[in-house]
């Protein structure tokens, strides 16, 4: 980086580096040590970049749009765009497969069905690899070639693993991914394949995948790309400034997230709390996240919290009490244990938002409502919408607020209960669930009649 740019960009030296996020602790770390908690007291890690508020942010947001035209393949993607406040030197081997840049829709069925006037999404479904853990995966594959590591390895419910096989092969590294076996769609495992990574499947749930992640974690010859990297959170937060940037630095009032081991919300928290902090934005949208009521130990914390802990005047809590069998259909997020609990959680109650569950019933409802705008998305997405429905019920937002969901992973991600909510056959072990906008396909005689008496009928 030019002093130039070091200086519009409001960073100062010396450069970032790694902290540990419990305010007792607060150890720091070089950049290129390999840990990923504290050493010290164990506590989650995050990257401290250095930013410094910049005398005019319009430079940087002109800078930004500028990039968004150029044909450098760096700027084609929407993590390395915004250079600027990443913890990487402009030398840096970046990863890219022209991840970010993701599309906003207006979703007006699903607007109606939550009983809001306007409902956008953000789609981080068209990624290279399907979902949106690329952004994060382009940074954490970057950091992995820059400290040398040549095996990375996640545990996953199958759309980390896919990102990390994807960019792993595209970097040359070898990947390994741990899965649960028997409880990680087709499609997802699929991915994983074609890109070549060694797919270790588990006996055992994501919790103990994870669990067996952070044994590995301490061994030399593997690399972490687990969102408790703190490498990868830094790349997904690019989407909250990529997302101000689309809504014209307008902050929405609301955006919402599903909640899974909550790298996610994390990411989006960083991102927005550090614009807030360069100036860039006024205030902080609400940031909400939504957990299948099957697998939902932060809902079930957050409903707990006092209101001086919601203030921000007495501390959070240090410990949550796992989910020991998680269940849903929402196999993304199905979840007991979510690693980055306590950042996504100070990220919550900062802005003011809410963490609560929603049914299986809502969850699957929902994905078929968004489906009817002409927008798929995978079934964790989904609870998005079915949050949004329960939190204007409930009057935490109102019908004209401006709200964004992020939609995290494509439709094609887990066709078969796509297919499961439309043929009526879906279900899990509390019941089935009746489809409110099913579409089973018909059949028809193979004739012009019985094909315009179908149309006609189904007007
Ligand atoms: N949506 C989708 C489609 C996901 O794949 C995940 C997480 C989430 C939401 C939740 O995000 O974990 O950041 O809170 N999938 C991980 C995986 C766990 O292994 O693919 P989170």
């Amino acid at each position: 980086m030019t002093p130039r740019t070091a200086k519009a960009a409001g960073r100062k030296p010396p450069r970032a580096e790694q902290r540990c996020i419990v305010s007792t602790c607060g150890a720091t770390y070089g950049l290129r040590e390999r840990i990923y908690v504290c050493p010290r007291c164990g506590g989650p890690l995050e990257i401290d970049c250095r930013l410094r508020r910049p005398s005019n942010p319009a430079v940087l947001r002109k800078r930004w749009a500028a990039r968004a035209t150029s044909k450098l393949p760096r700027d084609a993607s929407g993590v390395w765009r915004y250079i600027e406040v990443l913890p990487f030197d402009e030398s840096a081997p970046f990863v890219t497969l022209s991840e970010g840049r993701t599309p906003v829709f207006h979703a007006p069925r699903s607007a109606k069905y939550c009983g809001l006037k306007d409902l956008r999404m953000k789609h981080q479904g068209h990624n290279p690899t399907g979902s949106f853990k690329d952004t994060g995966m382009s940074a954490a594959m970057t950091q992995a070639v820059i400290v040398g590591a040549r095996t990375a390895v996640c545990a996953s419910t199958g759309n980390t693993a896919a990102s990390l096989a994807a960019y792993a092969a595209h970097a040359g590294l070898q990947s390994a991914i741990l899965l649960p076996r028997g409880q990680v769609s087709a499609a997802k495992l699929a991915q994983s394949l074609d890109y070549g990574a060694l797919v270790l499947e588990i006996d055992g749930n994501f919790d103990d995948c994870m669990r067996l992640i952070q044994e590995l974690s301490d061994d030399p010859a593997i690399y972490v790309a687990n969102s408790i990297n703190p490498f990868r959170i830094e790349g997904q937060k690019t989407v909250a400034y990529e997302l101000m940037e689309q809504c014209s630095w307008q902050v929405p009032d609301h955006v919402v997230v599903p909640g899974g081991n909550m790298g996610n919300s994390s990411a989006l928290g960083k991102g927005f709390q550090e614009m807030l902090e360069l100036g860039l934005i006024k205030r902080l949208p609400k940031l909400n996240v939504i957990q299948a009521e099957g697998a939902a130990p932060l809902a079930k914390l957050f409903t707990g919290l006092e209101p001086p802990q919601l203030k921000g005047s007495t501390p959070l809590p240090d410990t949550m009490t796992p989910v020991e069998n998680p269940r849903t259909l929402a196999t993304a997020i199905k979840i007991g244990a979510p690693v980055s609990w306590k950042k996504a959680l100070r990220a919550v109650v900062r802005s003011g938002g809410k963490i609560i569950a929603v049914s299986e019933q809502e969850i699957a409802d929902a994905k078929a409502m968004i489906g009817r705008d002409g927008i798929g998305c995978e079934p964790a997405s989904a609870t998005t919408v079915a949050g949004i429905k329960k939190l204007a019920a409930a009057g935490h937002i109102r019908k004209n607020e401006d709200v964004v969901a992020v939609l995290t992973g494509h439709v094609l991600k887990d066709p078969d209960y796509v297919s499961n909510y439309h043929r009526g056959t879906l279900s899990l072990d509390s019941g089935p669930i009746a489809g409110a906008f099913r579409n089973a396909p018909e059949r028809v005689a193979a004739s012009k009649a019985a094909i315009l008496e179908c149309l006609a009928r189904r007007q």
